[in-house]
């Protein structure tokens, strides 16, 4: 897919919060390569992976607190990407020297990440996702799915409840998947569906999991 076909006015998750650390870390996203690292303190940043000068990717460079020196020549870029050091040119450091920054935060144990014009980022367009830190809920928490496919096949699947009865036979159809009916709900920004299944029997597997970690 061409970086120019992707939404870029919204948040993405770059990762979970805990894959990053004081460490730099390289990504392509959207087509556009990316460091992101953590000072200290643990504010997370996110900067283009490619230092102005002569374009080697910061992530070969060096973190040093919360800012990066390059590899190459030893430009260092704070957080915000504004060149803070440039050991070479001494005073004054290069106007120039300027590297794009990407607007981050950590919410709901991933990083978000804003890929369009950081003008624009309101980390109040983050998804809400009600009842996230409420303890009366459980939630999956624990490691990734990695798919090789195009990531709205994903999508696609997902907003297609309708299909658990026949193809999830062996983990968790049955107990009414084959015929409660599906709330849809359209929003201004998308569309949510969603099933509440109620005074069903679980599925024989889930139910025969459920019995075995009761045994444990
Ligand atoms: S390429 Fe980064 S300082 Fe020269």
């Amino acid at each position: 897919m061409h970086s120019n076909q992707f939404m870029r006015e919204c948040w993405y998750v770059a990762g979970r919060s805990a894959d990053f650390a004081d460490k730099l870390t390289a990504l392509t996203l959207l087509g556009d390569a990316v460091v992101i690292y953590r000072a200290p303190d643990g504010t997370p940043s996110a900067l283009e992976d490619a230092c102005p000068h002569r374009k080697l990717p910061l992530s070969k460079g060096n973190l040093k607190g919360g800012a990066v020196e390059c590899g190459y020549h030893g430009l260092t870029f704070d957080g915000t990407g504004t060149c803070i050091a440039a050991p070479t040119q001494g005073d004054p450091i290069p106007k120039r020297a300027q590297v794009r920054s990407y607007p981050v935060e950590d919410r709901y144990g991933f990083l978000w990440i804003w890929m369009g014009d950081a003008a624009n980022a309101d980390t109040a367009k983050i998804i809400d996702i009600p009842n996230f830190d409420n303890p009366s809920w459980g939630k999956t928490a624990l490691g990734a799915l990695d798919i090789a496919s195009n990531y709205l096949f994903v999508v696609d699947n997902l907003l297609d409840p309708s299909h658990v009865a026949w193809v999830h036979v062996t983990s968790f159809a049955g107990a009414g998947t084959d015929h409660r009916p599906l709330d849809i709900e359209v929003l201004e920004d998308g569309v949510i569906v969603s099933r509440w299944i109620f005074s069903e029997t679980g599925s024989a597997i889930l139910s025969r999991h459920a019995g075995i970690r009761r045994q444990l």
